[in-house]
């Protein structure tokens, strides 16, 4: 029998599996941010799908949290440790900030990690820039994590989960440095295929960075393999593909599939919730819905995510329906994100005119078809959006899975409303009852939004219904308890035949079976 995945459930399974370790999670981007803005400092949690998605599984766990202080106040809220026990409100676990110069934030972070690798695996047509002063200072920013972790970490055994591309050569630092430490990595992205990635000045140094896991996670079974493939041509090493499992300097790491989810339940919660039904009166009146129809995209404002796409989309509606004008309002959350790097300049300056220009042509004086919103929203808020909207839409260039379609499923607690999902978004391969598309067709898109201001009742709610059930069952829990479950299975420590002489295991016996657990 499959057992439902929950935070209790979790946070047991997390305490029996890994009593005889110190949990630590590593991530660039913290769960929550200090900023003073004018006299006050107030605490934020920034947009970001694998921050969101943590920040449960660590409330469930509790351990400790490892990232870089970038809010402007975070220096002000840690105590002699750099720690901060968050949330905020009621704590669960502890935030250990790491501070960076502007230098390393820039070239490790703005550069190499966003620059460099964040187009790199996502293909999505803007050129990686590989300068070898931001790779200096991604190793040096792994470095730096590094010490950090060796330091929380103290002698005792430790299990370090690392998050996403900016840790690529954590895991060989911490491998190096210390023998009693299980070590996995989930990478949050895509992986592109070998030829795209053969581009990658540094990749025997990055492969090998990464091949200090014992576990190496990706959403999808395609990234595995692309990941093997890109082993397997770039670097000495064994790769067995039935068995998902890289052999290296007589270390083994296994490569799995894991896709990401939500924390459905505390969705449903929030869109059930009295603020949720105070905040979708004031959007109604912000937003003046009143006789109208709405169409909503969320997104941080990304290159990879499609915005222009589909505002293109609407115009092609607005130009082949007229039954729509003056009727449908299209409102996009894009909240600010990376601005400092050129593509993220120009992709907000694209979306700026684009609304402009549609709002020029098809608006009239009571009526503007794209509201486009340039700021982060609380959870409440963006609950309401979606409860509100007639379709939400999704047109990620290449995305590892997308969180925002799942967020705007979780909240129709009324199983209405109708999702329009990029074929190349992760989240495409479960959520089949969305209307799924190809951002680069404009008909197409155009078409998908008619199809779903004309769906009917029925037919929504059936969709609406069977993708509810696919979002609550694969939910964050679950894929926090697949990936510790089958870390739990890895033999410690990770030596092959040829090198396994004498080294005795510090790891404690298994008690999943004892568990009972299943997944
Ligand atoms: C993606 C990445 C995350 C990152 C988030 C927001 O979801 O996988 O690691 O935190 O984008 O980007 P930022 O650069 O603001 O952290």
């Amino acid at each position: 029998m499959l057992k439902a995945w929950t935070r209790e459930v979790l946070g047991k399974f997390v305490r029996a599996e890994l009593q005889d370790y110190r949990f630590i999670v590593v991530s660039n981007r913290e769960p929550f941010q200090h900023r003073r803005t004018g006299g006050r400092i107030e605490c934020i949690q920034p947009a970001s799908g694998m921050a969101s998605a943590l920040d449960p599984v660590m409330s469930a766990s509790g351990g400790l949290w490892v990232a870089h202080g970038s809010g402007n106040a975070d220096k002000q809220t840690v105590d002699e440790y750099d720690h901060v026990a968050v949330p905020p409100d009621s704590p669960r676990y502890t935030l250990r900030r790491v501070w960076l110069t502007e230098e390393e934030e820039a070239g490790y972070y703005g550069g190499l990690s966003n620059q460099g690798l964040w187009p790199l695996c996502h293909v999505a047509f803007t050129r990686p820039v590989f300068d070898p002063e931001h790779w200096s200072m991604y190793r040096r920013v792994n470095q730096r994590f590094a010490e950090a972790i060796l330091e929380e970490a103290g002698t005792e055994p430790t299990f370090v989960f690392i998050q996403d591309y900016h840790f690529g050569l954590l895991p060989r630092m911490l491998r190096d440095a210390r023998s009693n430490l299980v070590i996995a990595q989930f990478w949050h992205i895509p992986w592109p295929n070998r030829e795209v990635f053969s581009a990658f000045p540094w990749r025997e140094e990055l492969l090998d960075g990464m091949l200090g896991n014992d576990l190496l996670g990706f959403h999808l079974p395609h990234h595995c393999h692309n990941f093997l493939e890109t082993v397997d041509s770039s670097i000495e090493a064994r790769v067995d593909r039935a068995g998902s499992e890289i052999f290296r300097g007589g270390r083994a790491t296994t490569v799995g599939p894991y896709p990401i989810g939500i924390d459905f339940d505390e969705h449903v919660e929030i869109a059930n919730s009295d603020e949720v039904t105070r905040e979708m009166q004031r959007w109604r009146e912000s937003l003046s819905l009143e006789g109208k129809l709405l169409g909503i995209g969320i997104d941080r404002c990304d290159y990879t995510k499609g915005i222009p796409e589909r505002l293109r989309f609407l115009d092609r509606l607005l130009h082949q329906h007229p039954e729509y004008r003056n009727k449908l309002v299209f409102a996009q959350i894009a909240v600010p994100s990376r601005s400092r790097l050129q593509p993220y300049k120009q992709i907000e300056q694209e979306i700026d005119s684009l609304a402009a220009q549609i709002n020029l042509r098809w608006g009239t004086a009571n009526w503007r078809p794209v509201i486009l919103m340039k700021q982060h929203f609380n959870m409440a808020a963006m609950t309401a959006l979606h409860r509100l909207a007639q379709f939400c839409v999704v047109t990620s260039l290449h995305d590892g899975m997308n969180l925002v379609s799942k967020e705007f499923v979780a909240s129709r607690v009324d199983n209405d409303g109708v999702l329009i999902l990029s074929q190349f978004a992760g989240a495409a391969r479960e959520l089949n009852e969305a209307l799924i598309i190809n951002p680069f067709a404009v008909d197409e898109g155009a078409a998908a939004y008619h199809c779903a201001l004309q769906m009917s009742a029925e037919e929504r709610r059936r969709r609406m219904t069977k993708m509810r059930s696919a979002v609550e069952y694969n939910n964050v829990y679950r894929w926090a308890g697949r990936f510790l479950s089958d870390l739990a299975r890895v033999e410690f420590p990770r030596t092959t035949d040829e090198t396994a002489t004498g080294v005795t295991s510090f790891r404690a016996p298994l008690k999943r079976q004892a568990l009972g657990m299943a997944v």
